[in-house]
């Protein structure tokens, strides 16, 4: 089965987020099945950089559809490349007018979305959609498979051509975030070459606006998101961003598949970004790695310091504004905590803040730094995630895999990963981390006392990090639940007529 992988992040090359490591680590377990897989992402900078040598594909054919104009961009081609490292070919799509800028790829310098976003992100997904019809002529695929909003038209355009009675590729779109849709305003509608009927509430019209989720959802054949309880919450108001009613639509089609941890990256008696390395059996060289990281943020090195790692995007989603106002006690308790984060100025300046209080014994570091997060994480005792909501969560599989007992406000995949210290689960050696309930300070707090509690019994906590680093969250696991929605969607889709090329073999598809 060929599978093209739309994707806007890459680890190691640009990452902003869980979606880079995802999309490093899926497609090579895809491969193992027996997928072929390709990728395409936007020729932005850092790929563009780490691919010297780029097989011209095509350029994107500036013909009117069958249903009207294309969409209106600038002048864009198709690379095949080869990143190192990488085994999967990518495609990238040159449009240096929309994709050659450094940085953040959605946000300016100042902050904000670029203000070309609309153009900029259909611009993937029409790229998509025309290799599903044939834009390259050595290579088709099966399933087209979009990751977040950025390849969210990926699917309405592909449904366009089917309402073209042109033969397609099944799609299988992927929520890692409801919580950005890709909105803007309805006026730019035109300029995405979609049919006009798709300006609907039963399109990918949204409160007056358009979303590019909102058509991602509304015309793959197959939808999944990253964990099964997000799978379910998504279908309910609260968490449902106005599009709840639509999820609830399509239910049938939606599948929660837990992401997996990268072997390569995240692995502790592997990693050469550790002091020493170590494993269940040899869980004392920890002690080793914690004190090069207390050293290392100038933390006040003190074994029996119960240290709080934190590593994290600090928006409103991951909860940290409920761990500020609880830090001075978590400090006279004994506690340490070591953050790395990069986001809201407020909530970095009440970081600052408690830092600068604490000295020794709260460390903040404000950015994006590979190696202080697997400091942090390899390091702690505890990883703090009491996110609002987490459709899966990376770094609490991470803090398991390194003995770092999660602490976790029961939501999406944090519920579905992380097994809560009761009497019970200790007795039974289930529990590996903290859930705690309520999103509200005072269980914050409880489950911040339960892990000194438990802190102070060192082996029954060394138990439970035995347990914590026995789970195993594989992308081989996670590749073959995709791979079962991969053959559903392409056996879902109505009897094709012939591809095109099958008839006459000397069409090439995409001549629109
Ligand atoms: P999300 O995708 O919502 O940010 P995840 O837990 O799925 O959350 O993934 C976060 C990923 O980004 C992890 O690999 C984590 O280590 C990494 N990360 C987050 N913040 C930073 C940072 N400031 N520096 C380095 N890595 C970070
Ligand atoms: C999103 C989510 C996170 C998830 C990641 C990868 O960024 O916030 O929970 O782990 O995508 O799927």
């Amino acid at each position: 089965m060929k599978v093209l992988y739309l994707c806007t992040e890459l680890y190691p090359f640009l990452k902003t987020g869980g979606l880079g490591d995802v999309s490093a680590g899926l497609p090579p377990a895809l491969q193992a099945l027996g997928c072929e897989v390709r990728l395409l992402m936007p020729a932005f900078p850092p790929l563009h950089q780490a691919a010297p040598v780029q097989q011209m594909v095509a350029p994107l054919p500036r013909a009117p559809t069958p249903w009207g104009a294309p969409p209106d961009l600038p002048s864009a081609h198709l690379v095949l490349a080869h990143l190192p490292g990488v085994a999967q070919p990518v495609y990238l799509l040159q449009a240096p007018v929309l994709f050659d800028r450094p940085g953040n790829p959605y946000l300016g310098p100042d902050g904000h979305d670029w203000r070309d976003n609309a153009s900029r992100f259909a611009a993937l997904s029409w790229a998509g959609a025309l290799l599903g019809q044939g834009l390259d002529p050595q290579w088709t695929p099966d399933v087209l498979h979009g990751h977040d909003w950025h390849a969210g038209l990926m699917p309405a355009y592909v449904r366009a051509f089917v309402d073209a009675q042109q033969p397609t590729p099944a799609t299988v779109f992927t929520v890692h975030n409801l919580a950005y849709q890709g909105i803007f305003p309805a006026a730019l509608f035109p300029q995405l070459g979609l049919p006009p009927a798709m300006l609907d509430v039963h399109g990918v019209e949204y409160f007056g606006q358009l979303s590019f989720m909102k058509a991602a959802l509304r015309y793959a054949d197959r939808l999944t998101t990253v964990s099964p309880t997000y799978a379910q919450e998504i279908q309910q108001p609260a968490q449902g961003m106005g599009l709840d009613g639509l999820l609830c639509e399509r239910a049938g089609v939606l599948t929660g598949i837990l992401n997996g941890v990268d072997e390569q990256v995240w692995n502790p008696a592997t990693d050469a970004l550790l002091p020493t390395p170590f494993d269940a059996q040899t869980l004392d060289n920890k002690a080793v790695v914690k004190r090069a990281l207390q050293e290392r943020l100038g933390l006040a090195v003190r074994h029996n310091a119960l240290v709080f790692g934190v590593v994290s995007r600090l928006t409103p989603q991951k909860g940290l504004h409920l761990l500020v106002p609880l830090l001075d006690e978590l400090v006279q308790r004994g506690g340490q905590l070591a953050l790395l984060g990069q986001g809201d100025e407020a909530l970095e300046q009440a970081l600052v803040d408690a830092a600068l209080r604490h000295p020794g014994a709260v460390a903040v570091r404000m950015g994006y730094d590979e190696d202080t997060a697997h400091a942090v994480i390899a390091g702690a005792d505890v990883l703090l995630m009491p996110s609002v909501f987490e459709p899966c969560g990376l770094t609490q599989l991470y803090g398991l895999r390194y003995g770092s007992l999660p602490l976790v406000h029961r939501v999406g995949g944090l519920a579905d990963t992380v097994v809560d210290c009761t009497l019970e689960n200790l007795d039974d050696d289930s529990a590996t981390g903290f859930v705690f309930d309520a999103f509200t300070a005072d269980a914050l707090r409880h489950a911040l006392g339960r892990a000194f509690a438990l802190f102070r019994r060192p082996q029954a906590w060394r138990r439970v990090q035995q347990q914590a680093m026995a789970q195993r969250f594989d992308w081989a696991t996670a590749a073959h639940h995709y791979l079962a929605v991969y053959r559903s969607a392409t056996l879902s889709r109505p009897a094709q007529q012939p591809r095109l090329e099958e008839r006459e073999p000397h069409v090439r598809r995409h001549r629109l």
